[in-house]
């Protein structure tokens, strides 16, 4: 046996099997199965400054993986949040002359929560690591672990970056340039370290070394990409260094309850938020606990793989606690080949996107872009160019389109269709193998091979039209009545009603990642008179061309994606 930690064995298949345990049902602690939860949350950010589009990035990632998951009629949560103590955080404050709890305050309800909206999020939970609820689980958390000896109380001097948060050792770090020149800097950020020399507490995450080594043996879903997992197997390699986990030259964080005279490390405080979230150490939510915890999967940037990799499921073996089954490492927006970075002042605000583009072209265009996993770097050219090509042409004319021509031939009432062809068939079969391909590619934690798989439906179906020519048909004989209407059952409604059942499925498939310009399709197809809210629809349903009920009113609506002034986006 490799793990001493019963839960996490009960809710595992033997090392070098398969993990099952984010299947539909969970075994809880009585052996009695319960509906289980995707959980997935993104890390929660530090409230040193307003949020920048890599945070935005993240978010939307987590926000179209848990759309797509509770299209799929699956329960879902979604947890995302703020990140409000440590130095960091307090230095910030003390340089606006503000208290850091005020400043936490006024960060939170200026920018990080309304960013939410401005992205489209539909997050399920909101934690601050202020939070009483977060606060008290740490509490007894950490208490736990130190009265089961899992702390013990040591000196430790080291090279401490504020910027991460974090020691740093020699490999970490390089050599100043410009105004550092001559100091040693952290390579993530460019900055100086600091020496610090403290009487700390300290977790033996030494002593874990083995047991990771195993847990990413036996799981290698654990860490996610295979790059990512093989630079934590190296880094664990190289062996692992005990963990200073307490400060005592300043307060902003929760102190230890045995020892006021020390805060948490903020990382340490920052971790327990995605249990703390859910009913960590809560008597009264033991239910809630055990059907959402453990996490599916939490989404981090790379910059902060190792504390989730390493760190987190050693505290949580320490602590007897099921293990997340998967921490996903994607890439850096970069900007001049490096990381975008509140620290380096290459941040930009979302919104500044989202103003000119709107938040579905915003989601889109993250999602498609920039593959996740990889690095990528975002380009106002770009973003304009997807706009008009992909989403205004490829997918909101075709919408229009069609609905203008239920509109001009059947007076805006879906025809009955008549044989169908091979053309009919291959949209169809089109159709079918993007439902198949986004799925696995959602299973895979690929959200941008997922909107991939489901363009090849909106390219297929503008194809089809161009072939198809309905425009032409409809002059043919017999098509049309005196009065100019279609009869129905003739060429041109087969055409017609394939278009818009092919629009019918997109509307479903694209709802997770552009939710409102779906709903705008969703309404124009009478989708929710017919068929019920679009929300409701079961991915699986957009794999076949038989939804929409005859006579369904068709209706023109509003474009998709607007022509977007030249203008503004040149401006940028
Ligand atoms: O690290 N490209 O918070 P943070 C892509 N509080 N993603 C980026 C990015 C970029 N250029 N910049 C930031 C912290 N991100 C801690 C986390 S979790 C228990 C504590 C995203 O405000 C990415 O997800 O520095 C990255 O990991 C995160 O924001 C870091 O946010
Ligand atoms: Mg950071």
């Amino acid at each position: 046996m490799v793990f001493q930690n019963e839960n996490f064995m009960r809710l595992c298949s033997p090392p070098g099997e398969h993990c099952t345990h984010s299947g539909p049902t969970r075994i809880n602690m009585s052996g009695m199965a319960q509906p289980s939860c995707f959980y997935l949350t993104t890390p929660i950010y530090y409230v040193n400054d307003a949020p920048h589009i890599g945070h935005a990035y993240t978010t939307v990632a987590a926000d179209v993986l848990t759309r797509w998951h509770r299209q799929r009629q699956e329960e879902v949560w979604f947890l995302t949040g703020t990140d409000e103590h440590g130095e960091k955080v307090l230095r910030t404050a003390e340089s606006k002359g503000v208290a850091p709890q005020a400043w936490a305050d006024k960060l939170v309800a200026e920018e990080w929560l309304p960013v939410l909206d401005t992205l489209d999020a539909a997050n399920d939970d909101f934690i601050r690591t202020t939070d009483e609820r977060h606060e008290v689980a740490v509490q007894r958390f950490i208490q736990r672990l130190y009265d089961d000896g899992h702390i013990y109380k040591g000196k430790f001097e080291g090279q401490y970056c504020v910027a991460c948060e974090e020691y740093k050792l020699p490999g970490d770090l390089e050599d100043g340039t410009g105004e550092y020149e001559g100091q040693q800097v952290c390579k993530i950020h460019g900055r100086p370290v600091e020496t610090l020399s403290e009487e700390n507490y300290f977790f033996p995450l030494s002593q874990y070394g083995d047991k990771l080594l195993e847990l990413y043996e036996a799981h290698p879903e654990f860490v996610q990409p295979a790059s990512a997992r093989n630079e934590v197997i190296g880094f664990v390699k190289q062996g692992l260094r005990d963990l200073s986990i307490s400060r005592s030259s300043f307060d902003w964080g929760i102190e230890l309850p045995w020892d006021s005279s020390h805060v948490l490390y903020v990382w340490f405080d920052a971790l327990l938020n995605y249990a703390s979230a859910v009913g960590l150490e809560d008597e009264s939510k033991q239910d809630e606990f055990s059907r959402i915890w453990p996490a599916d999967v939490h989404l981090v940037g790379k910059d902060i793989l190792r504390f989730h990799a390493v760190i987190w499921p050693a505290m949580l073996l320490a602590a007897g606690l099921p293990l997340p089954k998967t921490i996903f490492a994607h890439g850096w927006l970069l900007v001049g080949g490096e990381k975008m970075s509140k620290t380096k002042l290459t941040g930009i605000h979302p919104r500044e996107i989202t103003d000119v583009f709107g938040s579905d072209a915003f989601r889109y265009y993250f999602t498609r872009a920039v593959q996740f996993g990889h690095d990528g770097s975002f380009s106002w050219e770009d973003i304009a160019a997807r706009y008009n090509a992909e989403l205004a042409n490829g997918w909101g004319n075709l919408a229009s389109r069609v609905a203008a021509m239920v509109g001009k031939y059947f007076g805006g009432a879906l025809p009955t269709p008549g044989a169908l062809t091979d053309a009919e068939t291959d949209l169809e079969a089109v159709a079918a193998r993007a439902v198949a391909d986004a799925e696995a590619a959602i299973d895979r934690i690929s959200p941008t091979d997922a909107v991939a798989a489901v363009w090849t439906l909106v390219e297929a179906t503008n194809v089809y039209l161009t072939e198809q020519e309905p425009w032409k048909v409809a002059k043919l004989p017999g098509e049309l009545d005196e009065s100019g209407a279609g009869a129905g059952g003739g060429r041109l409604a087969t055409i017609l009603v394939t278009a818009a059942e092919a629009l019918r499925s997109l509307a479903i498939l694209l709802n997770p990642v552009t939710p409102q310009a779906a709903q705008n399709l969703w309404t124009i197809l009478g989708g929710t008179e017919a068929l019920g809210e679009l929300d409701k629809q079961p991915v699986a349903d957009a794999a076949a061309f038989n939804g929409l009920p005859q006579h369904v009113t068709i209706t023109k609506g509003a474009p998709l994606f607007p022509r977007i002034e030249d203008e503004s986006a040149d401006s940028k």
